[in-house]
């Protein structure tokens, strides 16, 4: 048994237990009311950063919420690896629909994870994966086998735009400096098939508010003769997409570069079931633009997704109205090389163009990014390639994901660095559902494959200085 493993083995309880601690402090970062808890999560990470071992450890201040800032240089000559990760999770709504309370976490098996899994918020987005890092930091401190630099960067925004990364990001180039950046946000394909991301997808989010007539009306003395917000939102809506599921924005295709046919058969090749994939969402069909597949649907493809829509009466029993104003939140996933900004102004103009005289429309633009896609011939990617490989016994497979980590285009963009996604969620894990959860086998082979990458990496460094 390799000295990690024997580490982990004898440390795994407090392993776990740690993560539980974490897991107990509901960082909600979209929720103002949840403050202190973020605060408090920002010191925990802070002080196991300290406990692993880092010789410099830094709660920074910005505009929100802190970032949390590691550093263990042992030889300048040596490259230095970046871990960047977030403390802060979503909101836990809906909570009627949670089996066990989301910030207390409990351990139950599930048909995935037979050797149980983490039920609480935030398990594998992004407390669970963030935390393997310093677990994997303090098992190369404890073995004295950490062959190079790190700096560890963890926010509290990712959940609601990442503003102030970007913010400490353009203020802090030398501070940051790296040759390579480490992520575990995302998934793989299969406890029994690892992947790594190549790509992740772009946002444009915008909220649309359609105003008819100055108050709620009576629908008896009114309906027909005056616009209703909700039935005109609906249609604009629903207008957005035509009937191969195509969006209908004009301009919002210009800049998508289509994948190659090679990519495409490359794609085709990972393994999944449709089966499978309908009978754990409980649906008969699958859904979606002409001409993809569902993986490319959810990966290469760019979408339009209402998120939210409100207005009008919603309580008890009926109520004849009609409402003077309706509500959406729409997401735009984007792909190389859309722009947000572009998109979400594409979007702003048809918007406005298609609603009819007889109401007012607003579209207020949130928070955006841009599309990243990474190659796969690069050193950082051969060894979590390796690193993989040596821990599950199979390669891992490049797999372009559908989700989104902005800030991912701004590193590349501000720091000039690559970034490698190292995930070990599943899809299934319902990240931003009720009942999330991290699988255990997951949390520790993650702490297992970690220092292995560090030690690939270092040996292709001095193989092939840049
Ligand atoms: N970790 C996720 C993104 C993710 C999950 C990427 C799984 C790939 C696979 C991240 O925390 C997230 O939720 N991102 C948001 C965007 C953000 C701007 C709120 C998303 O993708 O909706
Ligand atoms: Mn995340
Ligand atoms: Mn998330």
């Amino acid at each position: 048994m390799s000295g990690v493993k024997k580490y982990i083995d004898q440390n795994k309880d407090r392993f776990i237990e740690e993560l539980l601690h974490l897991l107990r402090i509901p960082s909600v970062s979209a929720d103002k009311s949840y403050e202190k808890d973020v605060l408090d999560t920002a010191q925990a990470v802070h002080d196991y950063l300290q406990k692993a071992g880092c010789n410099k450890v830094e709660i920074c201040k910005t505009p929100g919420y802190p970032i949390v800032f590691g550093e263990h240089i042992i030889d300048e000559n040596l490259p230095t690896v970046l871990v960047y990760g977030h403390y802060d999770v979503q909101p836990p709504d809906p909570i009627d629909l949670w089996e066990s309370p989301p910030f207390e976490p409990v351990i139950k098996s599930t048909d995935l994870h037979p050797d149980g899994a983490i039920f609480a918020r935030g398990a594998c987005d992004d407390k669970g994966q963030m935390f393997m890092h310093l677990k994997a930091f303090e098992i190369m401190m404890k073995l004295n086998s950490l062959p190079c630099n790190v700096k560890f960067m963890i926010e509290g925004e990712e959940e609601v735009g990442s503003e102030s990364l970007d913010w400490f990001v353009k203020r802090n180039q030398d501070k940051l400096k790296n040759d390579v950046i480490l992520i575990s946000d995302t998934g793989m394909i299969s406890n029994s098939q690892p992947s790594i991301t190549t790509g992740l997808r772009g946002l444009s989010y915008v909220e649309v508010e359609v105003t008819g007539p100055n108050r709620d009306l009576h629908s008896g003395l009114y309906g027909g003769a005056v616009a209703n917000p909700i039935n005109v939102l609906s249609k604009m809506i629903a207008s957005l997409h035509d009937e191969n599921n195509h969006i209908t924005i004009p301009g919002f295709y210009d800049k998508v570069i289509e994948a190659t046919e090679e990519e495409r058969n490359e794609m085709a090749k990972a393994p999944f079931s449709l089966e499978n994939y309908k009978k754990a969402l409980d649906i008969d069909e699958v859904y979606g633009e002409k001409g993809y597949t569902t993986n490319e649907r959810n990966s290469i493809r760019p979408t339009l997704d209402v998120n939210g829509i409100w207005g009008g009466y919603t309580g008890e029993g009926a109520k004849t109205v009609i409402a003077s104003k309706a509500y959406a939140k729409i997401s735009m996933r984007l792909v190389p090389d859309q722009d947000p900004d572009e998109i979400t102004e594409l979007f702003k103009n048809h918007f406005e163009k298609i609603a009819p005289k007889a109401v007012k429309v607003k579209v207020n633009p949130h928070h955006g990014g841009h599309a990243y896609v990474t190659p796969i011939d690069n050193i950082g990617y051969q060894a979590a390639n390796k690193a993989y490989t040596d821990t599950f016994g199979v390669p891992a497979i490049p797999q372009r994901s559908g989700g989104s980590i902005p800030i991912v285009a701004l590193f590349e963009k501000e720091l000039k660095s690559k970034t490698i996604l190292m995930g070990f969620g599943l899809d299934s894990d319902a990240i931003h559902s009720p009942n999330e959860h991290y699988g255990v086998f997951n949390y520790l082979k993650g702490i297992e494959t970690i220092p292995l990458f560090y030690k690939y990496y270092v040996d292709l460094f001095k193989m092939n200085p840049s």
